[in-house]
């Protein structure tokens, strides 16, 4: 699936569902009204359509939510999308988590073919945990990360700097995760979604973040890429890898291939704009996918070219006003 820039889309992001057991400061209010549950998706529906992308050419799929590992019955659908990666149709099959239910899918995460997941985590410090997510236990995630690592998972860390609550811990992240061999990506606050009961913007450039690491540790640019926005660096002292994901500070929306779908069917082109296309309607309306392919194939040739997350600019992001209304719990980041 080429878009109109000519990016060919292999990429799919799926926010199973928009509910979470925690309630990041960044990312959810505390009282959240989440989508009505007539609208979600069943998880044969779910199936069904990621089966389409992946029949278009979608060789990645990621699980997001909210937090996918609460959703009932998530497991079975898990497995149902793994018979993709024994048919050899998917390259990858891979899951987003705070981590917290970790411990108890991670030997069937392994069984069904997931090789990979991306644990978020902003803090060591058990009290931080809980203001930052409101209602989160630091030993469950620990457990989790643990429990995933002996199942045989690669476990990536990924922690959201924010200015005043963590950014004096990236080290001690650092040496903790590279110490059990896991990278570690550090990524930019952005403003989605009226969230902010913190009275401002917690955004630390991680030109910034880089600039006071490379004080203490030497870092050198490495041209390894997961595909994604992150990009990398060797840490000499640790032997470890650090990414760094930036959408505020930079640019990358040239080389990016993915879209994402939410649990209502939804499907967003570009995570920094509102433009959207229903696809429960198309699901629902015929036993047929053809419908479907068409408007996935539609809605990629209008892909945005880029997002626009800059703060300062006029409207997005700026003067702590929130640069979409959509809650990152509805794309899943
Ligand atoms: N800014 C940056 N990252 C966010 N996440 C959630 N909300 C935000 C935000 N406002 C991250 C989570 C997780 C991923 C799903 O998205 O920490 O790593
Ligand atoms: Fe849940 Fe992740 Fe959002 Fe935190 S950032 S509330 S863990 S979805």
């Amino acid at each position: 699936m080429l878009d109109a820039c000519g990016r060919d889309i292999t990429y799919l992001r799926v926010s199973v569902t928009d509910r979470c057991d925690f309630r990041c400061r960044y990312c959810m209010a505390e009282h959240m009204r989440f989508a009505p549950r007539a609208e979600v998706l069943g998880l044969e529906e779910l199936d069904r359509l990621c089966a389409v992308f992946v029949r278009l050419g979608v060789r990645k799929l990621r699980l997001t939510g909210g937090e996918p590992l609460v959703r009932r019955g998530v497991g079975d659908l898990i497995r149902s999308l793994g018979g993709h990666l024994a048919s050899g149709a998917l390259d990858e099959l891979t899951l987003t988590t705070n981590g917290a239910n970790l411990a108890r899918h991670a030997a069937a995460l392994a069984a069904c073919g997931v090789r990979r997941v991306n644990v978020s985590l902003d803090t060591l410090r058990p009290e931080v945990f809980r203001s930052v997510t409101r209602r989160g236990e630091l030993s469950d995630v620990l457990a989790g990360i643990a429990a995933a690592r002996r199942a045989g998972l690669t476990v990536k860390i990924n922690t959201v700097v924010l200015a005043g609550i963590n950014e004096d811990e990236i080290a001690d992240l650092l040496g903790w995760a590279h110490g059990q061999g896991m990278d570690l990506v550090l990524i930019e606050v952005m403003p989605l979604g009226e969230v902010d009961p913190w009275g401002g913007d917690r955004l630390v450039p991680l030109s910034l973040v880089r600039a006071r690491l490379a004080a203490r540790f030497g870092l050198t640019d490495i041209p390894y890429t997961t595909g994604g926005p992150a990009r990398w660096v060797r840490v000499a002292e640790t032997g470890g890898r650090l990414g760094f994901i930036a959408p505020r500070s930079h640019d990358f929306c040239r080389t990016c291939n993915r879209v994402r779908l939410t649990c209502t069917g939804r499907l967003y082109l570009c995570l920094g704009r509102e433009s959207a296309v229903e696809l429960a309607p198309l699901l629902r309306g015929s036993e047929s996918d053809e419908a479907l392919c068409g408007a996935i194939r539609a809605a990629v040739l209008r892909k945005p070219t880029g997002h626009d997350f800059a703060l300062g600019t006029a409207g997005a992001g700026s003067a702590g006003h929130p640069a979409l209304a959509r809650h990152m719990s509805v794309t899943g980041g």
